[in-house]
């Protein structure tokens, strides 16, 4: 692994901007001036110039009671009306907000006063149903415009969105309903994935079913349906509401309420280094601002003129960002998918960019590798010539990729920003800005303007260009998470107790390892924890060996992210079955194929192993905790590093012998 960094630090390829980049570019040298003189001021003209405030804020940032922060804290704005009504009373309600494109190929352009007029619709909706300011409302549906209608139409009214990803289970979409004790669910009938439609309704009533046992639990007073696949769906009478049916008895006439800069906007569910999901919660005027200030100056936004593509869905926090609040905050058109990349052929992607003309295009590098191996050929047929912006986030994007990027999808001339941030960050922390930044291949570079980040020692030290470390924020930003749902102090020691009393402390800790250069360039190196990032979205291990030990075949599970060519990394297990189920566990034709299911069935496709190892024993140190590293050595055909801690030392021998044997 240092061999490689050492060389990926060697990389001097450079792109300075072209002369005529530069000379339309939204962002300039300047902003990064104007931050570094005053940081706060930056924040406020910034907050000031990119939103409308119905009361205007006298605050900045309030950090007395760390880590627990406020931004424009006696402000008071609406999100939606940020999004929607204000660019239709400017003047805009004829630009498309979305092109959408669903699987089979049906469309739906929507205005953005047609955008306003269905998401007041659907605000009045909510209230008839019940949701007041700060209730919770879950929404599980696939990627189609009520996805986004239903976002903004909770935000309208100062509730609280937890948007679950469609490819979760109905259990992982039980434990998140619980959390955030969700009084209404949006879903659909299905959504179309692969040519077919997947369904999304039983996961909703099996997720509510089993809640039945705990009565007093029972959050859950209706669930809205989008009708989308056509297909069968079960039907609680009294609970569930056909959307296009509720939403015409809807009133059409909605007047946005300002709220309190701080009221919670979202709560958006990640995997951290325990079993339990963390609800990482974002407020609304200090998120907006970050977003927006971000997709305009990263992106190069021109309202006007460019047509955007972020691939996320809104499942992610990438979506909730860059497709949902930045974009629409900054009045951009933007194209939304509804499938997968190859259906129905492997160039959809590329053939939607040249029917819509997309000026910019925000991916991640797994799917940059996976068209890698297919080869130029299918991008090629297509006419991508509209594209003069490329972005990348989820993962460390490999300058191989980069490359192909930057030459068979960007023709040589695109810049590439390399954004770098998280859920917990709430927006891009950092990236080149096009038109001032020469890129370089790999590496995600610099902190946005306003924003100061360090690569520190375990102590806290900085350790200075060449060096390699931690990657930590080191004050407070606007975006910033303000909690974990209904647990804080899970947020004080999973991101600030390792640098709570250092020097200019406290710093918030990413979670990641990361380099600077000699240019101060930064280089991302992945995890540090026990979290894998499987195709830009983190699963934590502890998750996945849950599910594992809940089959009632097995002992015990240990599972590491595998280094992986496309998706970066893959889970692999490695389980122990029960004596009392060793018979049961032979007799299946494929064991390993079962378990792989089974995790898929668990917590959703996403996070079944590529890999599951049967073994006997796994390595464990005399106090009993697993030690990952020598597994994940054995994952990715290495020689087993230091094993003298272990408490017993044949055991790492006993499972490659093993694993030799079965493959
Ligand atoms: O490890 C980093 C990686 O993704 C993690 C955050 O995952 P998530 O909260 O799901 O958000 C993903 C989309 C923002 C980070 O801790 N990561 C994200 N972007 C990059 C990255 N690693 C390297 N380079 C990036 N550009």
């Amino acid at each position: 692994m240092s061999t490689q960094i050492d060389s990926l630090l060697h990389e001097d390829r450079r792109f300075p901007p072209s002369e005529e980049f530069a000379a339309q570019a939204i962002a300039s040298a300047e902003l990064y001036e104007r931050a570094s003189s005053d940081r706060l001021a930056f924040w406020s003209d910034q907050s000031r110039e990119l939103l409308t405030w119905s009361k205007p804020f006298t605050k900045t940032l309030d950090w007395s009671n760390p880590p627990f922060a406020t931004w424009f804290d006696d402000g008071e704005l609406n999100v939606a009306y940020n999004c929607l009504d204000r660019h239709v009373e400017a003047g805009n309600g004829d630009r498309v907000a979305l092109h959408w494109e669903g699987e089979p190929g049906d469309t739906r352009t929507i205005t953005y006063a047609e955008l306003t007029a269905e998401v007041k619709r659907a605000a009045n909706l909510f209230t008839s149903l019940g949701v007041e300011a700060g209730d919770r409302v879950a929404i599980y549906l696939p990627m189609i415009p009520e996805a986004i209608v239903s976002m903004l139409a909770v935000a309208r009214i100062g509730a609280v969105h937890s948007v679950v990803f469609g490819g979760f289970s109905a259990d992982s979409l039980r434990s998140r309903i619980d959390d955030a004790e969700a009084k209404l669910v949006i879903t659909a009938d299905g959504g179309y994935r692969k040519g077919k439609v997947s369904a999304l309704k039983p996961a909703v009533d099996a997720a509510l079913a089993s809640r039945g046992e705990l009565p007093e639990q029972a959050t859950v007073d209706h669930v809205l349906v989008v009708r989308r696949g056509e297909n069968e769906v079960d039907w609680t009478a009294g609970r569930d509401l056909w959307w296009h049916e509720a939403i015409a008895d809807a009133e059409p006439e909605h007047e946005a309420q300002p709220f309190p800069a701080e009221q919670p906007l979202f709560i958006l569910y990640t995997s951290g280094t325990t079993g339990k999901p963390k609800g990482i919660l974002h407020t609304s005027g200090g998120y907006l601002t970050q977003t927006a200030f971000t997709h305009k100056n990263v992106f190069d936004l021109h309202p006007e003129t460019d047509v955007y593509w972020c691939t996320a869905d809104i499942g992610w926090i990438t979506g909730h960002s860059y497709v949902t609040y930045g974009p629409l905050a900054n009045g951009a058109t933007q194209v939304l998918y509804e499938g997968t990349p190859d259906a129905p052929h492997p160039g959809r992607w590329w053939e939607i960019i040249e029917k819509y003309g997309v000026s910019i295009f925000y991916t991640a590098p797994t799917a940059i590798r996976s068209f890698m191996k297919l080869g130029r050929k299918i991008p090629k047929q297509f006419d991508l010539s509209s594209l003069r912006l490329l972005g990348s986030v989820g993962e460390p994007i490999n300058p191989e990729a980069w490359m192909w990027y930057r030459k068979i999808i960007g023709n040589k001339v695109a810049p590439i920003v390399d954004t770098w941030w998280q859920t917990e960050t709430g927006a891009i922390m950092v990236s080149a800005l096009p038109g001032v930044t020469s890129t370089k291949p790999g590496s995600a570079q610099v902190p946005i303007p306003g924003i100061a980040i360090d690569v520190v020692d375990d102590a806290g030290d900085a350790v200075g260009a060449g060096g390699g470390g931690l990657l930590v924020v080191t004050e407070p930003w606007p975006s910033m998470l303000r909690g974990i749902w209904g647990d804080p102090e899970r947020f004080k020691e999973t991101y600030w107790e390792k640098f709570w009393n250092v020097e200019g402390g406290p710093f918030y800790f990413a979670g990641d390892g990361a380099r600077l250069d000699s240019d101060r360039d930064v280089w991302l190196l992945g995890r540090v924890d026990d979290v894998m990032n499987v195709s830009g979205h983190r699963l934590s291990t502890a998750e996945i060996e849950s599910a594992l030990v809940a089959n009632e075949m097995v002992a015990e599970s240990a599972v590491v992210g595998a280094a992986d060519e496309t998706t970066g990394q893959a889970v692999v297990a490695f389980v122990i079955i029960k004596e009392s189920h060793l018979e049961q566990a032979s007799g299946l034709a494929d064991i390993t194929g079962a378990l792989r299911s089974w995790v898929g069935e668990q917590i959703g496709p996403i996070a079944r192993p590529r890999e599951v190892y049967l073994v006997n024993e796994l390595p464990k140190t005399r106090s009993g905790k697993i030690m990952r590293r020598l597994l994940r050595d054995v994952a990715e055909g290495r020689e087993v590093g230091d094993t003298t801690t272990l408490a017993d030392t044949t055991v790492m021998q006993i499972i490659t012998d093993k694993m030799v044997k079965s493959t």
